[in-house]
Order: structure tokens, then sequence, then C-alpha cells
């Protein structure tokens, strides 16, 4: 469910295994380019706006971070749909969640079986870093997991399991949170040597001459979709967060300082590398 960068590869791999994989996505868009897509054509997805019965959904729509709030409108409206046709099929959150969004889908939508398996899809190394790739499982209960285990273990995807869908929701979130951190310490190091005469391209190649420091280049500042929208639904779990807000504000501030301070590199825009 959700034929984008993440399902539309989702969908290529499962119909490698399972014949009789079906596509679902609002967008006739999304659908008609998976009837184009080359490798498809070597697979058997049924692709629709229609969403059909199966016995596992597995949900990989949009998930935005809106005027202040985080958005799992299209997550819902999916579950809602899958729950309507089959309220027993397993049903697997790929898209990036909130903590606590899935189970309370479940519970509003009578769900049995329910995971969620994040996503740490990276397009520059698909190969390495695509669908099959080491990943985190949270499930609902015993039964959930299993299921769970069953589906991912037949996709060949190796899974590390945690006992709790909120802890599966707040793994995606840490990681690239963590990744937003280091670039952020990054870009206020860069201003920090602008402001000192200083060269910043130095520092930072003597700096990761240690062995356990890796600072990441400060590029354009930090765009894209995933990493802007994945601190802010952390934050969202908790009251406050001084050291993520720093981290924000030091973005805010380095993009600010214009583009005359950027190197040619292209942004950190990247999802989760
Ligand atoms: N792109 C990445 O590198 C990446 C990596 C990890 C996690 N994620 C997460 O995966 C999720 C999907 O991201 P994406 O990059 O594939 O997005 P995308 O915009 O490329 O694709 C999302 C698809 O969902 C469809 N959609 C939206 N609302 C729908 C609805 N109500 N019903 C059916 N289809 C609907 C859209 O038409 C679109 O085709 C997001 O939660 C994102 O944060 C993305």
């Amino acid at each position: 469910m959700g034929l984008g960068n993440i399902g539309l590869p989702v969908a290529v791999h499962v119909s490698k295994i399972y014949p009789h994989t079906l596509g679902y996505d609002i967008s006739e868009k999304a659908v008609d380019n998976v009837k184009k897509h080359g490798d498809v054509k070597e697979t058997c997805i049924n692709a629709s706006t229609e969403l059909e019965y199966a016995d596992i959904y597995v949900i990989a729509v949009n998930t935005w971070y809106r005027n202040g709030y985080p958005d799992m409108s299209a997550v819902e409206d999916c579950t809602k749909r899958a729950s309507e046709l089959n309220s027993a099929a397993l049903i697997c959150f790929e898209s990036t969640l909130t903590k606590g969004t899935a189970r309370a889908l479940a519970k509003k939508y009578n769900l049995e079986n329910v995971a969620v398996c994040p996503h740490r899809w990276w397009k520059q190394e698909e190969d390495k870093y695509g669908v099959v790739q080491l990943r985190v499982l949270g499930s609902l209960n015993k039964e959930s997991q299993k299921k769970a285990q069953e589906f991912y273990d037949s996709l060949g995807i190796p899974i590390h399991v945690v006992d709790s869908l909120e802890l599966a929701e707040l793994s995606k979130l840490v990681e690239n949170t963590y990744y937003y951190l280091r670039i952020a310490y990054a870009e206020e190091l860069k201003l920090l040597c602008d402001e000192n005469d200083l060269n910043f391209d130095a520092l930072h190649a003597a700096v990761n001459t240690k062995w356990n420091v890796d600072l990441p280049e400060a590029r354009d500042g930090i765009g894209g979709e995933c990493l802007p929208k994945d601190i802010r639904f952390l934050m969202n779990t908790c009251s406050s967060m001084p050291l993520l807000q720093g981290a924000i504000t030091a973005d805010i501030r380095y993009q600010a300082k214009g583009a005359e301070i950027f190197s040619s590199n292209s942004g950190n825009e990247s999802c989760d590398a």
C-alpha cells in the first residue's frame, strides 16, 4: 500500500516470492508507474487504485509533519481500508510512525495481527541498503510476531526483534535523529571555523583520524523529507528535548548564513544515510 520510493521496491521484491502480489495507491500516476516499471514486467504485481482482499498488507504510504504536528492520516486511511477487507490480516507498518501510532490504530480498527518494521532504505546503495537489509521488528502480540517473522524470513529480510510496537517505531526515529545531531554539530563547527578564520575541511579531516569519531561534512543544511520530519516526530514523544531543539536551531542558523558559506557539495538531504 503506497507505491512510491519505498512501496514500489517492496512490492517488486515481495512479488518475486509471492506471485499474487497486489499493489495499491491512491495516485493513478503511481499505479501507471508500476505498469511501466521495467523490473515489474518480470514480476506479477497487479497494481490498482482499488484495494483488494489480502492476507498481508504492507503499508508504506507517506507520513508528514505539517502545521507543527505529525500527520499519520494516510497510514490511518490504509489501515481502515485493510481492516474493512480483512481484520485478521497481518498488517505490517513500514512507513515511519510516531510512537504509539500502530497500537492506537490496532485498537481503533480491532486488528489482531500488527507489526512495525521500519525502513532504512538508501537509494544510492540499494543493493546493500534497500528492502533487504537488517531491520527492526516490533509486534502487537506473540501471534503477530510469529506471523511477521515468518513473513520477513520468507522475504529473506533479516530482522532484529524488539518486544513492542513502540520500540520499533522509536528505533527508526532515534536512528535518523542521531544522524541529524551529528550533521548539526558539523554545521555548528563549520560556522565556528568561519568566524575564527580556520579551515573546516582541515579540522574535519583531522578529527576523523580518531578511531571513534565520524564527523559528517557540513553541506547545504539538513533537507529532504525524512531527517527534519523524524527528529520532530521524536520530539513529539517528550515534553522537552533541549538537545534536539538545539540541533534544529543550529541547522536553521547554518542555513540562514546563506549560500556563500556552503561548499560545492550537495545537501545532507538523504533519508537514512
Ligand atoms: N524514501 C526513503 O528513503 C525512506 C526511507 C525510510 C523510510 N521512509 C518512510 O517511508 C514512507 C513512505 O516514503 P516514500 O519515500 O516511499 O514516499 P513517496 O511519496 O515516494 O510514496 C508514498 C506513496 O504513498 C501514496 N499514498 C499517499 N497517501 C495514500 C493513501 N491514503 N492511500 C494509498 N496510497 C497513498 C502516494 O501516492 C505515494 O505514491 C514514509 O513514512 C517515509 O518517511 C522513506
